[in-house]
């Protein structure tokens, strides 16, 4: 039997499919239509999931009639609120008439399901968890009118006990001053997390104004917000959605003038952000605090955009009586789709549990024919090599200072490429984060790039030894380590590091290991392929990439190709790229 899961008309638009219980295939929509975060109908992406077969069920993760009446009365209180609220209604017909969307394979579906959108976060996490019994805390901006969701997971059954609605919301908290730090872009809040690590946090007393956790209820000062009264727009800048302000004036009075987006960045911003980080781990903490005395458990699961927040998940065992934490690696929106098909599984049909999330790379592949068939219609010089002589040649050009794209497999499901779409480099040179900016990102320089490490080396390497395969988590690095891999070391000594099991991604735990054997070093610096669009998805977005940026190598299934040998075609292309 086959679920398909939706998250639609929501930021992070994406599908997945279940087969008796088992997750198949998931993938957002802004890896075809080439658009970051896109918030419409996932079609592209559910017929990547489907592949022309049938499904008997499926599951949207959102539900228009929750907390209906809610909804009413902010009507009633907020006048200002009405202009907002035809925007959303016309959405939640959107979903309610969800059919019209759906291919015709997936419109003979026996049943449609409206999963309220925490509900899916919650599946999300505790499905696709190794736990069977275990507390569950949803944290995020919004969804269906709430921002926190919590419970007990237990076998295949979710029991909820509590929640915050709006306009209450540590996510909305953290998204406002995102926003007044001059980050207006939807999905910006991680870019304050690692400006936070510059900083001193000399406003905490202020901040501490703003918003306060008392047991598990979030409460916002909403004198320091708009979001209440008047909505919350979301419009759209060459493809990108931005979401409208949500802080008042009263913001500016207490904390300056807002920076102007992309002007430069002062000590006060970095100190602001460290505060607004420091906040947001005491609020996240009390909450889960209260979480772990109510529930007894010792076990946790999260998800929610506020999840995806390492440097707080990576202070959890030390801040709360949890010992043993899983957080779903797709925490944001995307995620809700396997949760909306998974509670529908479990809760809905009562089947029992058999599946549990590994890894991530859950997208589309392309057969070793389809990717050469790319190469030749590029005009590219490559070789073919067998896996052993691949990685060595690999390793050795990394090792060399070489900036490496490394496409392999199944695409990553979620916002982190973990070793199938990634760019890799040498983590022991010290200048590779300002080259890897200026030959390929363009990314703000206080933003940290993150290590990939042997499984089985971690407890060498990082003060916690605890599985981070996601890379959602953030741990001090030892100090006498961190000179040893200065280019994925964070300005506050920590690491957003992936823990790579052989067992898991074979090839490329043999990468590092082959890099480990020539350098001493089981660590690799591994960023998302792209160049400030969505992670590439097909071969021939590979190459473009390659061609554009000043990339030196690229490895593509089996084939290894070197810029130098492919000079004329890259200088053709980084032409037409910057031409006007
Ligand atoms: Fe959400």
């Amino acid at each position: 039997m086959k679920v398909l899961g939706l998250n639609a008309f929501h930021g992070d638009a994406s599908a997945a499919l279940l087969a008796d219980g088992e997750l198949t295939a998931a993938v957002e929509e802004e890896r075809f239509n080439r658009a970051k975060h896109w918030a419409g109908f996932p079609r592209l992406a559910a017929q990547a999931c489907l592949g022309g077969e049938a499904v008997e069920h499926v599951a949207i993760s959102r539900d228009p009639w929750a907390h209906f009446w809610r909804k009413i009365a902010r009507l009633a209180v907020s006048p200002r609120y009405w202009g907002k609220a035809v925007h959303r209604a016309r959405n939640s017909l959107r979903v309610a008439w969800l059919a019209s969307y759906l291919t015709p394979e997936a419109q003979r579906a026996q049943r449609i399901h409206f999963v309220e959108h925490h509900r899916a976060h919650l599946a999300s996490t505790f499905f696709c968890s190794p736990f069977e019994e275990t507390a569950l805390v949803s944290i995020d901006g919004f969804g269906d009118f709430s921002s926190v969701m919590w419970g007990v997971g237990r076998g295949n059954r979710i029991d909820l006990c509590g929640a915050v609605h709006f306009p209450h919301s540590l996510g909305i908290f953290y998204t406002a001053f995102t926003q007044f730090l001059g980050f207006p872009k939807y999905g910006d809040e991680y870019k304050i997390m690692g400006l936070a690590a510059y900083g001193e946090p000399r406003f905490v007393r202020q901040v501490r104004e703003v918003v306060r956790t008392t047991e598990d209820q979030v409460r916002l000062n909403l004198d320091y917000f708009i979001h209440q009264s008047q909505g919350v727009d979301m419009t759209w800048e060459n493809c990108e959605p931005v979401l409208g302000t949500v802080y008042s004036r009263k913001m500016v009075d207490v904390f300056g003038e807002p920076r102007v987006p992309r002007s430069e960045i002062e000590q006060r911003h970095a100190d602001l952000a460290a505060s607004v980080q420091a906040e947001l781990e005491e609020n996240y903490f009390e909450l889960l605090r209260y979480v772990q005395r109510r529930t007894g458990q010792k076990t946790l699961c999260l998800a929610g955009g506020v999840a995806l927040n390492c440097v707080a998940n990576g202070k959890i065992f030390e801040n709360t009586d949890f010992r043993d934490v899983w957080i779903q690696p797709a925490a944001h929106d995307a995620g809700t789709s396997i949760g909306a098909a998974l509670y529908v599984w479990h809760q809905v049909l009562r089947k029992p549990r058999s599946f549990v999330m590994r890894h991530t790379h859950w997208g589309p592949e392309y057969s070793t024919a389809e990717t050469q068939r790319a190469l030749r219609h590029a005009g590219l010089q490559y070789r073919d090599l067998e896996e052993e002589q691949l990685i060595d040649e690999t390793a050795r050009a990394i090792a060399e200072g070489m900036i490496v794209g490394w496409f392999q497999g199944r695409m990553e499901f979620g916002p982190r490429a973990l070793g199938n779409r990634s760019i890799l480099a040498d983590p022991r040179r010290k200048e590779m984060k300002d080259t890897l900016n200026r030959r390929i990102k363009y990314r703000e320089p206080f933003r940290p790039f993150c290590p990939s490490i042997l499984a089985e080396k971690a407890g060498e390497w990082f003060e916690i030894d605890y599985p981070s395969p996601f890379m959602i988590m953030a741990y001090k690095i030892k100090p006498a380590m961190r000179g040893r891999i200065p280019a994925v070391v964070h300005a506050d000594g920590t690491g957003r590091l992936q823990t790579v099991d052989r067992d898991v991604n074979p090839l490329y735990w043999k990468l590092i290991k082959r890099f480990e054997e020539l350098t001493g070093v089981p660590v690799l610096l591994n960023t998302s392929f792209n160049e400030n669009e969505p992670i590439v998805n097909t071969p021939a977005e590979a190459l473009d990439c390659f061609l554009r940026t000043q990339m030196d190598v690229l490895v593509v299934g089996p084939s290894l190709l070197r810029k130098e040998e492919n000079l004329a075609l890259s200088h053709t292309r980084q032409a037409s790229a910057t031409s006007p």
